[in-house]
């Protein structure tokens, strides 16, 4: 396995129906060739990720929306056009080009427009889309360098295209058109509620996370490290673990203590967009280092707050202590 900055070698493989890790400003992706289930069929493989989780198709070009969408209710094509190309997914009916393990058997096929400039070249290049969950093990913390991808999914793959650290640090947002007319989210991300507001004039609703055809990557236990982790207010749950060797990942501000192993601050100035881009590099830094246990602080609810809060919340796989 090598990285670099080579699209047509990158362009190559996935002709030849291999995959590939491609940058995006969100996360890393695993890519195949969308229109080529026997590669699709690679990518749940590589990441042993169960079939009924389904796949992002990622579109380079406006056209490819067309070929993918069977047709775009009006309110999510305003959407697209005012996010893309960018961390935004919908939900729309696919076409028939669309095979059924991309959707686990969906009528609705995922689509967005990647806002990183090799990877939508990329696609241009391949004339086709690329179907890509992000390029992790199964429910383990979400890669934002190429290198995050060449240590933990290096063998299983031929190349890793290197487009830098991911700008956004978190996945795209996740919207559908539910049965009234509104939008809905089913997973925050890289654009907020109130960047959707903006545009169609009423905050979106949020899909409960108990009932109905929620996104699998709803699951209650994901983007986890393998050590325990534990989301709170780090002053209580230090005292709390006491006996343990702990990594805390902070907001603003340094931890002391005797017990503290490492402690990682996501943004001294309190600004949710930088911290956002940290969350997974520091978590992944954290679960490297010989702490026991680690400490997470919640965001405040605002901007990319609410999307790194849900993405604590399923780290720590339920193990609130607030
Ligand atoms: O930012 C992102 O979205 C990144 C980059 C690589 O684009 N991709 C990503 O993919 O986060 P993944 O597979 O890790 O998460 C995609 C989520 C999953 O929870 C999946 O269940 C949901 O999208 N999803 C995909 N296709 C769907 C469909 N047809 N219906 C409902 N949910 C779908
Ligand atoms: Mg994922």
């Amino acid at each position: 396995m090598t990285t670099g900055k080579d699209i047509g070698f990158a362009a190559s493989l996935l002709r030849a129906g291999d995959v590939v890790g491609i940058p995006t400003e969100t996360v890393y992706g695993l890519a195949a060739n969308a229109w080529d289930p026997d590669a699709v069929l690679k990518v749940f493989v590589i990441k042993n990720r169960p079939a009924f989780n389904p796949l992002i198709v990622h579109i380079g070009n406006w056209e490819m929306l067309g070929e993918a969408a069977r047709d775009v209710p009006p309110l999510l094509m305003d959407l697209a056009k005012a996010f893309w190309p960018g961390p935004l997914t919908i939900l729309v009916p696919r076409s028939e080009k669309i095979h059924d393990l991309v959707t686990a058997g969906s009528d609705l096929v995922a689509l967005r427009m990647p806002r990183h400039p090799l990877t939508l070249t990329l696609i241009e290049t391949c004339g086709f889309p690329l179907a890509a969950p992000s390029a992790n093990p199964f429910g383990y913390i979400s890669p934002t360098t190429a290198i995050h991808v060449a240590r933990q999914l290096g063998s299983g793959i031929p190349y890793v295209l290197d487009g830098g650290p991911c700008t956004v640090g978190v996945e795209s947002t996740i919207v559908r058109c539910n049965d009234h007319g509104e939008i809905e989210i089913l997973r925050s991300g890289g654009i907020t509620a109130e960047q959707i507001a903006a545009i169609t004039g009423k905050l979106p609703v949020t899909a409960s996370h108990e009932t109905g055809p929620v996104a699998p990557g709803m699951l209650k236990s994901h983007y986890a490290p393998r050590k325990p982790l534990f989301l709170g207010n780090p002053a209580e749950l230090l005292l709390r673990y006491k006996n343990y060797k702990v990594g805390v990942l902070s907001f603003r501000r340094e931890f002391a203590g005797n017990n503290i192993n490492c402690c990682k601050v996501l943004s001294p100035s309190g600004d949710t967009v930088q911290a956002a881009r940290n969350l997974f590099a520091f978590l992944r830094e954290l679960d490297d280092t010989d702490a026991e246990i680690l400490i997470a602080e919640p965001l405040p609810e605002q901007g990319l707050g609410i999307a790194v809060n849900e993405r604590l919340f399923k780290a720590s796989a339920g193990n609130l202590q607030i």
